[in-house]
């Protein structure tokens, strides 16, 4: 079965309410400074010195978060030898970005091992990377839009760290016949990664606008406004056009087209040839995903 409207239609059916799905009951907790930090970084009034503090909470996560930031691929000048000085040399935002994305991968860790699923992962760092470059022009908070980006498909995540064998199957499968993966993730597990991601965001008590970005990222937003959750749309469905998609589609979305989503002040950010674009991102994604 291909891709048809009537999958598409029920991809966009409301998340559940109340009791947990299933596939979601009993799930590895997420690690403590990964929950503490989204809180943190969702709020508008975040400092510094909170940032950094909850960093430094946890010394391995700390070095982490510095290798990261002494990486080629932030061209610094000089060494940076504490978190404080990271969040000076590289900004608030960007810390942010970097401290979330490694907090989640160590999450991620043992699942990683499969191969079908770090592509998974992959296609969530592209999506946030996209949208944090493109987030300024778009009066965005770039650290946000990061969060957001990267908790766009918590849902999947989750479902992928509980139960890997037969998520890494439900891909080769959907690869294979050209299935639809959100019609797949409910066929197995009774619930899309929207759904699932839709009730983790609320039951972490995350803001309304996460959860939202988390339920409904594949639907095309309505109106004219351009905010949070059309940031992340379009910078999903850029990550597929560049080649980072979950699977690898024959009817990826042509990349230009992908530029009619953000706004004229946004396009300024984005190289005119997209293989500039996608090897940059392969840069930082290559530094992130490094154990
Ligand atoms: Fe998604």
């Amino acid at each position: 079965m291909t891709r048809t409207e009537e999958e598409a239609s029920v991809a966009l059916a409301e998340p559940p309410a109340g009791k947990a799905p299933w596939a979601l009951e009993n799930l590895p907790p997420f690690p403590a400074v990964a929950t503490q930090l989204i809180q943190v970084v969702a709020r508008e009034d975040v400092n510094l010195n909170e940032i950094g503090r909850l960093i430094c909470s946890e010394p391995v996560f700390a070095a982490d978060v510095l290798r990261i930031a002494n990486s080629a691929v932030y061209g610094l000048q000089s060494q940076v030898r504490s978190i404080t000085h990271a969040i000076v040399v590289l900004g608030l935002d960007r810390v942010k970005g970097i401290s979330i994305t490694r907090a989640f991968g160590a999450h991620l860790k043992s699942s990683l091992k499969v191969v079908a699923l770090q592509r998974c992962w992959r296609n969530s760092l592209a999506g946030a990377l996209v949208a944090e470059k493109l987030a300024r022009p778009c009066g965005i908070d770039a650290g946000l839009a990061h969060t957001a980006g990267l908790l766009r498909d918590i849902g999947r995540l989750a479902l992928l760290v509980k139960y890997p064998d037969s998520f890494a199957n439900m891909l080769a499968v959907s690869q294979t016949d050209g299935y639809d993966l959100m019609y797949t993730e409910r066929e197995l597990f009774d619930v899309d990664h929207c759904q699932a991601g839709c009730w983790l965001t609320e039951s972490m008590g995350l803001p309304t606008e996460i959860c939202d970005v988390a339920a409904h990222h594949h639907q095309k937003p309505a109106g004219a406004s351009f905010g949070l959750l059309q940031l992340i749309h379009a910078a999903d469905t850029m990550a597929d056009a560049l080649g980072f998609g979950v699977l690898v589609l024959p009817e990826a979305p042509d990349f230009r087209d992908t530029l009619e989503l953000i706004p004229a002040a946004a396009r300024s950010r984005v190289p005119e040839d997209p293989e500039e674009l996608k090897a940059e991102i392969t840069e930082q994604l290559q530094v992130l995903c490094k154990n």
